[in-house]
């Protein structure tokens, strides 16, 4: 039996709630095709069930997995490309005269998913960048999504994730293989510090960074969600630091302290002083 429209409106409503989501009624579909597992394994027979069960319990773990189940966790190495061409001919060299006293440059990857986005970063510092070896270089990676959260940490990749957009030079100096798969070799792992982190509850951080990666993730948020952790970003991000978001996302209509900035063949967000 479908789900009728009351559970789905209240399965929506939870995941805008726990994630800040917003489950367009074109996805609809998914909302059972990705809930089936996490009732499965919680010993529910079927969504209806898991549903009656969240009803019942909303103060447990349940909630979370509903809301993480339901991300889109689309990435790949070097996605767009230009962006990446960017923090490599500007953004980089821009910082490393700018923290040539404190040798020290920190990049926040805000919803990196299954990781391809942080290891391009490292990749980036570790191919181009020699002078920084001796730097203190933190990549902080965060996710919702507790399972994507552990494929970052692992650092391993299927050889179909590893086609689609990691060049076979770099695959040969960075990765070794591991079984099927392809692992980052441990100095790459060790350059990440992946944890799990919701946009939307607080921010564990204690760091100030000179480069927030966000992209492909505002999409899903509503216009106030946005502004929201727009405004955040701007707390964590150097006054003179960048924030890079994905190609399709834009602030105009978003009331943020952020300007935009074309840089090398992308756009970058920079913070203006509030
Ligand atoms: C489409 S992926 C983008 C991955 C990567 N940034 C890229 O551009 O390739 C979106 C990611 O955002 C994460 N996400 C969604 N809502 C989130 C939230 N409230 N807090 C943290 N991460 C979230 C999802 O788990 C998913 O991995």
């Amino acid at each position: 039996m479908p789900l009728a429209t009351m559970e789905i409106d209240f399965l929506k409503q939870l995941i805008a709630q726990r994630s800040g989501n917003v489950i367009s009624s074109n996805q609809d579909y998914l909302l059972e095709s990705r809930l089936i597992p996490v009732a499965k394994s919680v010993g529910l027979e079927n969504v209806h069930a898991l549903v009656a069960e969240l009803r019942k319990q909303p103060g447990s773990a349940l909630p979370e997995r509903v809301a993480e189940a339901m991300t889109i966790n689309e990435t790949s190495f070097f996605r767009d490309m230009a962006p990446f061409e960017t923090l490599k001919d500007i953004v980089i060299p821009t910082m490393i005269q700018k923290r040539a006293s404190t040798k020290s440059l920190s990049i926040w990857c805000g919803a990196s998913s299954s990781g391809q986005e942080p290891y391009t970063i490292a990749m980036i510092i570790r191919e181009y960048f020699n002078e920084l070896s001796s730097w203190n270089v933190k990549i902080h990676a965060t996710d919702l999504s507790e399972e994507m959260v552990k494929r970052t940490q692992e650092g391993a990749y299927s050889q179909f994730e590893i086609n689609r957009g990691l060049p076979a030079p770099m695959l040969l100096r960075h990765f070794e293989r591991s079984g099927a798969q392809w692992r980052a070799r441990p100095e790459l792992r060790k350059m990440i510090d992946a944890r799990r982190m919701n946009l939307t509850s607080a921010w564990p951080i204690a760091s100030q960074y000179d480069i927030v990666f966000l992209r492909n993730v505002m999409i899903y948020f509503d216009q106030p969600t946005k502004e929201r952790i727009l405004t955040r970003i701007h707390k964590v991000l150097r006054p003179d630091g960048y924030l890079f978001l994905g190609g399709g996302e834009t602030l105009i209509t978003l009331n943020v302290p952020f300007l935009r900035e074309p840089t090398g063949k992308t756009v970058c967000f920079r913070p203006v002083a509030v």
